[in-house]
């Protein structure tokens, strides 16, 4: 049998990987507070997967059609091994591409031995480059600084940087020109995404999404904007060049404009469950089918192929549907399966 096809014919290429379900920030997007404090079961070390466990998974996936590994978490530098599993990923399982992405924090001490790790390139959070509405969006009060040199690390270790910035109608729209400004001027393309329902905790609302089309507005009205098309098949963000060739942003539009489509990505949660859509309520237990002594590298495969060949999975797509029909499903938490 050749490599899988899921029921509308997508195959499987990428495995977004979430090493760890801690994180140093507290975005209230995403882990707010007052949910994820002191009380907040995190995972224990036991459950989450070890280097090992994550190569066998990895392998089966390869066999399966996976080409690119994205690492995440919560925050996946908290993991000290993680410049040793992409050496592994690289060099032993053989993924041509491997990426991360990173709230930045500690991007600045590891750029380099993430670059001779192998990493291909790195994805950073930046909300905004204003202190203060970056401190109430990380949660914490964190100025922004120590991110950004952690960004001018990484460029500097050879490690092609994107930046993410998840917009928030009355949080953040109106530094959208400066976050512009600020990263034309240093090359890394720019990445506005609108403000999702992921999880149960965050508190969304539409009224607090910018539309796509309306960040594309904002930002053509001061430096004019052509289409340029996908980097790749599936690619998340819808991409646009600055006309006088200064770089390009991207918008990541799954509320107003999904893509659902061309979705070819796999997920795994820090403790080895796999997820067939980032708003997937059930995950399937390929850390205890990994564990299982009884289990062959053969067996392991199957397992997922057959998961993957079952696959409706098309959310955002059916998203106005199911809040107009006041449907509550309980979905996973954003920190738990990695964005
Ligand atoms: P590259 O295109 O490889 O650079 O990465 P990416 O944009 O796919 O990954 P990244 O981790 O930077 O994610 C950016 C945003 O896109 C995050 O908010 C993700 O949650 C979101 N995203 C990534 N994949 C999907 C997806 O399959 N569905 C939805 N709805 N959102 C996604
Ligand atoms: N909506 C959109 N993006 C989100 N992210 C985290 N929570 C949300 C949300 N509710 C982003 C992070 C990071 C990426 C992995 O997902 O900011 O850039
Ligand atoms: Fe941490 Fe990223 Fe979630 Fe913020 S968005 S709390 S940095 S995992
Ligand atoms: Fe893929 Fe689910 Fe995102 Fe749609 S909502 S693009 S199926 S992960």
């Amino acid at each position: 049998m050749g490599p899988p096809t899921d029921a509308f014919q997508r195959p499987l290429h990428d495995l977004r990987i979430s090493v760890t379900d801690r994180c140093n920030f507290r975005c209230p997007y995403c882990m707010p507070a007052e949910v994820f404090g002191p009380g907040h079961a995190f995972l224990r070390d036991p459950q989450l997967m070890t280097l090992a466990e994550i190569t066998r998974i990895v392998r089966a996936f390869r066999a399966l059609g996976v080409r690119k590994v994205r690492l995440t978490g919560g925050e996946p530098l908290l993991r000290a091994d993680v410049p040793e599993l992409i050496r592994i990923l690289r060099q032993e399982v053989g993924i041509p591409e491997i990426a991360l992405t990173t709230n930045g924090w500690l991007l600045e001490k590891l750029a380099p031995a993430l670059r001779a790790a192998g990493l291909g390139r790195v994805n950073v959070s930046v909300d905004s480059i204003d202190d203060a509405t970056a401190g109430k969006m990380n949660g914490l009060g964190f100025k922004v600084g120590r991110v950004l040199r952690g960004i001018d690390a990484a460029a500097a270790a050879g490690i092609p940087v994107k930046v993410n910035c998840v917009v928030q109608r009355g949080v953040n729209d109106h530094e959208i020109p400066d976050l512009c400004a600020y990263f034309r001027e240093r090359g890394h393309p720019l990445r506005f995404i609108e403000f999702m329902d992921v999880g149960n905790t965050n508190h969304w609302t539409g009224d607090r999404v910018l539309p796509a089309r309306e960040i594309v507005g904002l930002v053509h009205a001061h430096w004019p904007l052509e289409a340029a098309g996908p980097a790749y098949r599936g690619e998340v963000a819808t991409r646009y060049r600055y006309r006088d060739g200064r770089g390009e942003i991207g918008i990541i539009s799954s509320v107003t404009e999904p893509f659902c489509r061309d979705c070819h990505r796999a997920r795994l949660s820090a403790d080895g469950r796999f997820y067939t859509c980032l708003f997937a309520s059930l995950g399937w237990d390929v850390l205890a089918a990994a564990r299982s002594p009884r289990t062959t590298d053969a067996g392991l495969e199957d397992f997922i192929g057959r998961i993957w060949r079952g696959r409706m999975d098309r959310y955002s797509d059916e998203r106005a549907e199911v809040l107009a029909a006041g449907e509550t499903r309980a979905k996973v938490e954003m920190s738990y399966i990695g964005g």
